[in-house]
């Protein structure tokens, strides 16, 4: 085993640390039985901002229902900023009894009526984003009134007068808020916002011990380029840290929202590839004004299927070209099947498509697949070598579905057998083993502040971590190949 030249003993010295301040149990999953698939639901602030009110919410609750929304599984009613007033005597969230005659309790039994579930908001700092109240140092009192309420899901932003003390520290303050909730005995969802404000600029790493969900990238808006640019390339690298009970969150959805000229094209390839990614289907856009083509959108249910898939992966993306090709494998719980997003982001038509030996599909060439379009619901069977598509429109999409005719479900063939990399937890530590005759590959083991130490395999191809190598902090070894990501491991399933 050869170290790699560099910080570590600093990163070592930084991850001790870290442990020691947030102790052992703060870095474990959560775990807790909720969010096992990405969530789904609608959130105000795409379309209302702080602009939200009784008669808005309930009857965007009614939408969902009446649309088709709730049969294809969304759930969550969520308000965002803009709902509290202030505090009562005894330091107890008030609501804005002007936008919310009738108070939560009856918003909520109301939404719970429906057979839907209602979310709220608020910011670990003392201010919202919105500049109104937030939960620092009133933890325990807002949470026991949100779950008093019948809310059932929590949008926990960073934003605004974070104590400087703090502000580097984000783990610690979400932990506030995380175990306030889980003291009251409700099962609420978590969805984190810190988006690297607090300069520990990798949520996703420590996230799952204290979030069900959490925000990858700034805000996303109704822009397809930002849609793109910032939370498609900000989320597509981050698959290592997804998995049940805790998901990478690339924003709620912008889908339906025309205010920067986004087409319907541009809408399909938005949704599909919030489903290919595993993301949460947080709808956006105003529920009681939808064209059937929106509708459509979103209630689709094998595009759905793909996103709410029991292994809760993110696909990977395996091209993304100077051209604007791109094309996401994801990996399903019937190992014969794989979802794939072709994604034309260039400046025409394209013709695109895969090969059944491409990485992360990894079949022969001779295996008879049934490909079957998404969007036009069309089915090959019998196709051999691979699948292309000719004249994908600019922004446009083949959203597919793979089955494997020659390889009967429930039997799972190794992507490429025998010769795949594997960490194993043993007596005298980690045995970490690369296939025969790689090079290039270099094991990183993150901390959940963003630190990491390095390590190169020696000439035998193995790297063995001793016990003492790892510290507690230590929640992921991430495998990178010449390629780049290559492999990941969560260290907590190994234990
Ligand atoms: C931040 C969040 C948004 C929204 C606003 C509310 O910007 O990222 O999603 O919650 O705050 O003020």
């Amino acid at each position: 085993m050869a170290r790699e030249s560099g910080s570590f003993g600093i990163a070592s010295r930084t991850i001790g640390t870290c442990a020691l301040l947030l102790g052992a149990s703060q870095v474990q999953a959560l775990d807790d039985g909720l969010a096992r698939t990405p969530p789904m639901g609608w959130n105000s602030w795409n379309t209302f901002y702080g602009d939200i009110s009784q008669d808005v919410i309930l009857q965007t609750a009614n939408a969902m229902v009446g649309s088709g929304m709730k049969e294809a599984g969304f759930r969550y009613i969520v308000l965002d900023d803009g709902w509290i007033s202030g505090r009562d005597a005894s330091g107890a969230p008030v609501e804005n009894r002007t936008k919310f005659p009738k108070g939560f309790k009856f918003l909520t039994d109301s939404i719970h009526a429906l057979g839907l579930k209602a979310g709220i908001y608020t910011a670990v700092g003392a201010k919202t984003c919105m500049g109104l109240e937030g939960s620092l140092d009133h933890e325990a009192a807002d949470a026991k009134q949100y779950a008093a309420w019948g809310f059932d899901f929590l949008k926990n932003d960073w934003c605004k007068n974070v104590p400087s003390d703090l502000v580097s520290r984000p783990m610690v303050l979400y932990s506030r808020m995380k175990n306030a909730i889980q003291a009251t005995g409700r099962p609420i969802v978590l969805s984190l916002c810190e988006k690297g404000q607090s300069g520990v600029a990798t949520p996703w790493t420590w996230s799952d011990s204290v979030g069900h969900m959490w925000r990858t990238t700034n805000d996303i808006n109704a822009s397809f380029s930002t849609v793109i640019g910032r939370n498609v390339n900000g989320t597509a690298g981050l698959a290592a840290f997804q998995h049940p009970g805790g998901f990478n969150d690339p924003d709620m959805l912008e889908v339906g929202n025309t205010a920067n000229g986004m087409t319907e094209t541009e809408f399909e390839s938005h949704f599909s590839l919030w489903c290919v990614m595993g993301s949460p289907l947080m709808a956006g856009n105003d529920l009681r004004k939808m064209t059937a083509r929106v509708k459509s959108i979103l209630t689709d249910k094998d595009a759905i299927s793909v996103d709410q898939d029991s292994l809760g992966l993110q696909g990977a993306r395996i091209v993304n070209d100077a051209g604007g090709a791109m094309v996401f494998v994801k990996k399903l719980k019937d190992p014969a099947a794989r979802a794939i997003l072709l994604f034309n982001n260039g400046a025409g038509p394209m013709n695109m498509g895969v090969k059944w030996t491409d990485k992360e599909i990894g079949w022969k060439s001779s295996d008879k697949v049934t490909v079957f379009n998404i969007w036009s619901k069309a089915k090959t069977t019998g196709v051999t070598d691979g699948f292309s598509a000719s004249g994908v429109p600019r922004h446009g999409n083949a959203f597919l579905l793979l089955r494997n005719e020659s390889m009967p479900t429930g039997i799972r063939r190794a992507d490429s057998s025998g010769s795949e990399p594997s960490l194993e937890r043993g007596r005298d530590g980690f045995r970490f083993s690369l296939p025969a005759g790689a090079s290039g590959y270099t094991l990183f083991l993150h901390a959940p502040n963003g630190e990491r130490q390095a390590f190169r395999p020696g000439a035998d191809g193995k790297i063995t971590l001793p016990e003492g190598a790892l510290p507690a902090g230590i929640a992921f070894a991430v495998l990178s190949g010449p390629s780049g990501i290559a492999r990941t491991w969560r260290l907590a399933n190994l234990r």
